[in-house]
C-alpha cells in the first residue's frame, strides 16, 4: 500500500549555479515535517514545481533517493491568483484572524478551483488501488472532494496545518460552503489543536447544516472524522545533533561572537509571527533596564517569505526600521542590541543557535502550531522558552513561559523573568518539555494520523 502526499510547496527546489543544479530545502513547517515522513516510509509526493519546469519527476532527498517527487508546473498567472491570491491573501489572513488583510476576489477563487483540479488530476495519474492519499493544507482544500469524485473508494486524508478560526470569522469567506465541502471529500480531517477541530465541526453545522456526532461530521451518506493530531518533531535526532562535537563547537563560537547572553527568534518573515511586537517588547525591556545595556542581545533570524504579497514586503521594511531604531537608540561601541539575519540556516547551524541561546522567543500573534518552539525545547540544555498563548503549541507546552504577544509590558516582564530564572527551574521545565516531545514525536504523529485513516471505514 503506497503513500501519496500532496502539498503546494515542494520539499526541495532546484537552484542553478552556473551549470550545476542544486536542490535547496524549503523553509516552512509543512515541508520540514513531511520530508522525514517520506524519507522513512517512501512514497510519492505531488507538489508545485517551482522553477525548472522541464524537471517533472525527481528522486529525493538529493543523493539519497528515498521517495519520488512529482512536480506540477504552474503558469505565472495561476501562481499569482491561486497562490499569492486566494491562498495567501484570502485563506491565510482569514484563518489567522487578520480580517483587515483579506482580499476576497472572484478572480482568485477561479484560479484556486482550476489549480486544485490540476493537483487532483496529478494525484489520479499516480494513484494505484489501495494507496493512501494524504492532502496537506489550505492551498488544496478542493482536492479531497475532486479525488473522491473520481475514486469513490479511495482512502483520503486531509491535514490543515494552520488555525481553523471561529465560525464567525470563517463565514466572512464568500466560498465558505465550497471550501468545507471540498475538505469533506476526505475520510479523516486532521488539525493540530482540539479547539480547531471544534471550530471546524461547528462551521460544518452552522454553514452546511451537517450534524456532529462526537468527533465526526455527518456529511450526506458518509461520516468524516475531524480530530486533532498535534504534530511532533524528530526529538531524538535533534537531541543527537545537539550532542555532536561539530554543533557544540559552533554553539560555543556563536556565544563568543555575540559576546553576551542572548535571546533568539527564528521565523519565516510573516505578519502572523509577531516580530515587530517582539522587537517593541525588547526595546521596552531595554528602556526599563539600563543595567542590561551591553549585557543582553537579541538575535533575530527571519527568512523572507511570499514577497510578492504587499503585506510581507511592508513587514520586512517595518522590521528593518525597528531594528535600526533600537540599535540607534541603545547601541554602544562593542554592543549591537539586535542582530538581524535574513538567510535560511542549515539544520546544524540552526541547532547550534538553539543550543547557544539563553532564551527563545516564540511570540506569534496566531500560529497553527509552531515547530520552532518544539525544536528549541528538544535541543536546549539550559534555555528558557517564552511562548505565545496564541500558538497551537501552547496547548501542549505548559512548562514554557506563556505570554500574550500583544501585551508589550507583559512580554518585557517575561524577558526579565526568563533571563533571571534560576538554573534549577530552567532545567526542570526543559526536562518536562523534553519528556513530552520524545513521547509525542514526529513518527507518533504520522502513525496516529495514518492509523486513523486506515481504520476510517
Ligand atoms: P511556519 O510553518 O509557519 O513557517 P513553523 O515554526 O511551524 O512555522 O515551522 C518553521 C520551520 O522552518 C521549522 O522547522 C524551522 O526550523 C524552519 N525555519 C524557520 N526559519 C528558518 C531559518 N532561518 N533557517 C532554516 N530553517 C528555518
Ligand atoms: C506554513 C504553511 C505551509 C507553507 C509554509 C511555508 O507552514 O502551513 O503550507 O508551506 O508555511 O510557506 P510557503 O508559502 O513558502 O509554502
Amino acid at each position: 500500500m503506497g503513500l501519496i502526499v500532496v502539498s503546494n510547496r515542494e520539499p526541495y527546489s532546484p537552484v542553478r549555479e552556473g551549470h550545476e543544479l542544486h536542490w535547496k530545502a524549503a523553509v516552512g513547517g509543512l515541508t520540514a515535517a513531511l520530508d522525514p515522513v517520506l524519507r522513512e516510509r517512501g512514497g510519492t509526493w505531488v507538489a508545485w514545481g517551482d522553477g525548472e519546469r522541464e524537471i517533472r519527476s525527481v528522486e529525493l532527498p538529493p543523493g539519497e533517493g528515498r521517495y519520488r517527487l512529482e512536480r506540477l508546473p504552474l503558469r505565472e498567472s495561476e501562481l499569482q491568483d491561486y497562490y499569492y491570491g486566494f491562498s495567501n491573501r484570502a485563506l491565510w489572513p482569514m484563518s489567522h484572524y487578520f480580517l483587515n488583510r483579506v482580499r476576497y476576489l472572484g478572480r482568485y477563487w477561479k484560479a484556486y478551483q482550476r489549480v486544485n483540479r490540476r493537483f487532483a488530476e496529478a494525484v489520479l495519474q499516480v494513484h494505484r488501488p489501495g494507496d493512501l492519499v494524504w492532502v496537506h493544507d489550505y492551498q488544496l482544500c478542493l482536492v479531497p472532494r475532486l479525488v473522491r469524485e473520481a475514486l469513490p473508494e479511495a482512502r483520503i486524508g486531509f491535514f490543515w496545518h494552520i488555525p481553523w478560526p471561529s465560525s464567525e470569522v470563517f463565514r466572512t469567506l464568500p466560498w465558505d460552503h465550497e471550501i468545507l465541502e471540498g475538505i469533506l471529500g476526505a475520510d479523516v480531517v486532521g488539525v493540530h489543536v482540539p479547539e480547531y477541530a471544534r471550530h471546524f465541526r461547528s462551521c460544518c453545522r452552522i454553514v452546511l447544516g451537517y450534524d456532529n456526532d462526537g468527533h465526526a461530521v455527518q456529511a450526506p451518506g458518509r461520516a468524516v472524522r475531524v480530530e486533532s493530531f498535534p504534530i511532533g518533531v524528530e526529538a531524538k535526532a535533534f537531541a543527537e545533533l545537539a550532542c555532536s562535537s561539530e554543533v557544540r563547537r559552533a554553539a560555543e563560537e556563536l556565544r563568543r561572537q555575540v559576546g553576551t547572553p542572548f535571546l533568539l527568534g527564528v521565523d519565516r518573515l510573516d505578519y502572523t509571527k509577531g516580530i515587530p511586537e517582539r522587537l517593541e517588547a525588547f526595546a521596552e525591556y531595554l528602556g526599563r533596564h539600563p543595567e542590561a545595556h551591553g549585557k543582553v542581545t537579541l538575535v533575530q533570524i527571519a527568512v523572507p517569505s511570499r514577497e510578492q504579497v504587499d503585506a510581507y514586503r511592508q513587514l520586512r521594511e517595518q522590521i528593518e526600521r525597528l531594528v535600526g531604531r533600537i540599535n540607534g537608540t541603545y547601541g554602544q561601541a562593542g554592543w549591537t542590541p539586535v542582530h538581524y539575519i535574513t538567510r535560511g540556516l542549515e539544520r546544524r547551524e540552526l541547532v547550534a543557535h538553539y543550543l547557544a541561546a539563553d532564551v527563545m522567543l516564540v511570540t506569534p500573534l496566531r500560529d497553527g502550531l509552531n515547530l520552532v518552539a518544539k525544536e528549541f525545547a528538544a535541543v536546549s540544555e539550559r534555555g528558557v522558552l517564552i511562548l505565545s498563548e496564541f500558538a497551537g503549541a501552547a496547548a501542549e507546552l505548559k512548562e514554557a513561559l506563556l505570554v500574550n504577544p500583544y501585551d508589550y509590558d507583559g512580554l518585557a516582564r517575561a524577558i526579565g523573568q526568563a533571563l533571571s530564572m534560576p538554573e534549577e527551574e530552567r532545567r526542570q521545565r526543559l526536562a518536562e518539555l523534553k519528556d513530552r516531545l520524545h513521547r509525542f514525536d514526529l513518527s507518533a504523529w504520522t502513525e496516529g494520523f495514518l492509523h486513523a485513516l486506515e481504520g476510517a471505514r
